[in-house]
């Protein structure tokens, strides 16, 4: 099983080195009657073209020497209801046999196992599932903005929506889309569709233009609160809540927190930070570590809820602070709050 990072590179393609030193190992360690998947997140194409002939250039051929399959890797860090075991689990054969054979290993642990036709199906399946994602938070990002403009509370009209029980699921605004999954992998499927085809993916495009501006709103929005208080942005002391990319883990790959950071320095702001997840905020070294939240948010100017950790009272901070900025929704309520 090869599960190991997929990055993008610094031209914004797909940077697939870590796979080809992992096939390699493989490579040099392949017998017959081995059975090798990649889980990495990945575009179409690179199990038959990638892996194929790196592990053939030995002699063996995949499909009669040893299996090859692709099967996306869907585990969702931090989830109590859904784990390895009860997430079905796809899988995409060389060959049927190939399929049958990563089906029989993955059912051994996995309650569902469902069979893609073939590799490239099995990898296009883990890229829709994450464009669709990044590309239904953009479209709520962006009416996050206007609703703000029309005096329409977003997060209501979601409640009132997802009442439907049919054809629509639940997206929430927020300050920016992080982690190692939704910003990166939807770049992997229109990179490789403009390189073979020569056009753009344009929904992902958008998405990706959407949601990397989120950052930048919630800095100027971030002004306006200031701005009601009489207050500049510039020499103001803002507090983060949260810096990880998600609630209750510490994961800060690709966090949003980040441009907003750097965005609320640019205009002069003082930036503190509190998460109970991160120790030295490696990422924005200027910023000054608070350690004490209800202590911290009564000294700041203004504190924005940037992640929603399980550790947060947010009432109690909201109403402790001089004025608090939720970028999370229906975190809190209360006179000092404004909400994204
Ligand atoms: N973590 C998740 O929640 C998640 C969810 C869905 C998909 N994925 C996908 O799974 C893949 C791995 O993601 P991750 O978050 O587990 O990554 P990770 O950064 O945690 O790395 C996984 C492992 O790969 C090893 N590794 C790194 N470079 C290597 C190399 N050159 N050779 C051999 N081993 C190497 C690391 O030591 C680590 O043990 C990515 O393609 C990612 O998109 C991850």
């Amino acid at each position: 099983m090869i599960c190991v990072p997929t990055p993008l590179s610094v031209d914004g393609g797909p940077d697939l080195r870590a796979v080809e030193s992992a096939v390699a190992a493989v490579a040099r360690n392949l017998r017959p009657g081995m059975l090798v998947v990649l889980e990495s997140t990945t575009y179409p194409g690179t199990t038959d073209e990638v892996v194929r002939p790196a592990l053939e250039a030995g002699g063996l051929v995949a499909g009669e020497d040893f299996h090859l399959a692709f099967s996306p890797e869907r585990i969702d860090p931090g989830n109590e209801k859904f784990g390895a075991k009860n997430t079905p689990k796809v899988v995409g054969g060389h060959t049927p046999a190939c399929a049958e054979a990563a089906a029989g290993f993955y059912g051994a642990f996995v309650d569902s196992v469902v069979r893609a036709k073939g590799t490239r199906e099995a990898e296009t399946a883990k890229l829709l599932e994450n464009t669709y994602r990044h590309i239904n938070i953009a479209l709520v990002n962006e009416m996050a903005r206007f609703c703000h403009e029309l005096g329409i509370d977003l997060w209501d009209v979601i409640e009132a929506a997802k009442s439907k029980p049919f054809g629509f699921q639940a997206f929430y605004p927020g300050p920016g889309v992080g982690g190692h999954c939704i910003p990166i992998d939807p770049n992997y499927l229109s990179h490789n569709v403009r390189a073979r085809l020569g056009y753009p993916f344009r929904f992902v495009e958008l998405a990706q233009e959407i949601n990397s501006q989120m950052p930048a709103y919630v800095v100027s929005r971030a002004q306006d609160v200031l701005n009601t208080e009489g207050k500049p942005l510039n020499g103001s002391t803002v507090l983060l809540l949260g810096v990880t990319y998600k609630p209750n883990i510490a994961d800060q790959r690709e966090s949003p927190a980040v441009p907003l950071a750097r965005g609320l320095m640019a205009k002069g702001a003082v930036v503190q930070y509190h998460d109970p997840h991160v120790g030295d905020w490696t990422s924005v070294p200027e910023a000054v570590r608070v350690s004490d939240a209800a202590a911290g948010v009564g000294q700041a100017d203004l504190s924005i809820l940037v992640q929603n950790h399980r550790e947060y009272d947010v009432d109690a901070l909201a109403s402790a602070s001089q004025a608090f900025f939720d970028t999370r929704g229906k975190a809190t309520e209360g006179e000092k709050v404004t909400r994204l």
